[in-house]
């Protein structure tokens, strides 16, 4: 008998027929909208997989109702929507999609840096809004980002791949994180830092860590008063590791220069958002890894994980020790 699985979203028709092929699917396809909870709590119940997105809280709570599931595969490198220890003490596996959706992500974390630091948002919004009537010496000037200093928080695969298109534009590098990696170190041509000296050298900082109990609000207003008055802060990693309340208060006192958001701690963020009446924000719904080519991997990793989970082999990407 095929195993039964619940994916929590339409996905990619490729990742879709890998996971037919073998597996009887139910799946939330009625809107592009997060499964309601009622209905996810009802489907937790009997199935063997699940295949999620970072959209579904998958808590305690909710994994008190399975009673048959082996794995959840979550359509993500982040897992923080995931109880993990609640995973591993009923015995289920959860794998996330690290690698695939690394330089994606880099890409758009220095294209939130140059879009923040040379306020093309901004200017582009000046054109189209008829304000341009002359070329003009000092106008819509932003920051230099060659042969500027990088603050990197969280040197995992993202951080060193934004590390190395620094390189490119012949910025000193710091990184800062739970441990040293010479390795990263020697290759990269980058130094540790402590956070402060970081904060307080760096003309741009780049939060890349991920999101654990340790990280929220790791960059909060004590912070962020460390930071130079032209810096440059980009954060594409979770909205609770920067504290949004103080960030708004920085920018609009002039206590950093500007912002680049791709995440937000409740999304999707409200129009209404404060930090989005700001000119120096530039603000994304979360894109990091959105290309094409990338979301289809990402979506096909993590059939392969449901599927190599269900037939009681180690996923590839295997987040939790799990007795298979
Ligand atoms: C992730 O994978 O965790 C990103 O936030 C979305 O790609």
């Amino acid at each position: 008998m095929k195993p039964t699985v619940y994916i929590t979203r339409k996905i990619p028709e490729e990742a879709l027929e890998i996971i037919q092929a073998s597996c009887e699917v139910k799946m939330w396809d009625k809107e592009d909208t997060p499964v309601p909870r009622d209905i996810l709590k009802k489907e937790i119940q009997d199935v063997e997989g699940i295949y999620c997105l970072l959209t579904e809280n998958i808590d305690a709570e909710l994994l008190s109702e399975a009673n048959n599931l082996k794995i959840i595969s979550n359509m993500a490198v982040g897992y923080n929507n995931i109880d993990v220890e609640a995973a591993s003490e009923k015995g289920i596996m959860v794998t996330n999609t690290p690698g695939i959706l690394t330089e994606t992500t880099a890409d758009l974390t220095f294209a939130l840096l140059m879009a923040a630091s040379r306020r093309l948002i901004e200017s582009s919004d000046y054109l189209r809004e008829g304000k341009w009537k002359t070329w003009s010496p000092m106008l819509l000037t932003g920051q230099d980002i060659y042969g500027a200093t990088l603050g990197i928080i969280g040197l995992g695969r993202i951080g060193e791949a934004v590390a190395r298109r620094a390189n490119g534009f012949g910025m000193n590098v710091l990184y800062n994180g739970r441990s040293r990696k010479m390795r990263a170190e020697e290759e990269l041509d980058i130094s540790f830092a402590d956070k402060e000296t970081l904060l307080r050298e760096s003309d741009f900082v780049c939060v890349l860590t991920p999101y654990r109990p340790e990280t929220v609000n790791l960059i909060n207003e004590s912070e962020l008063a460390l930071m130079k008055s032209s810096a440059v802060l980009v954060n594409t990693s979770r909205g609770g590791i920067v504290n949004e309340d103080a960030l708004y208060d920085a920018l609009k006192n002039g206590e950093i220069w500007a912002a680049g958001l791709d995440v937000f701690k409740t999304e999707p963020a409200s129009p209404d958002h404060p930090l989005l009446t700001l000119p120096n924000v530039v603000a994304l719904p979360h894109i990091g890894s959105a290309s094409k080519h990338t979301r289809l991997n990402m979506a096909k990793m993590a059939a392969d994980h449901l599927l190599q989970g269900l037939n009681d082999e180690v996923p590839a990407h295997l987040v939790n020790e799990v007795r298979v």
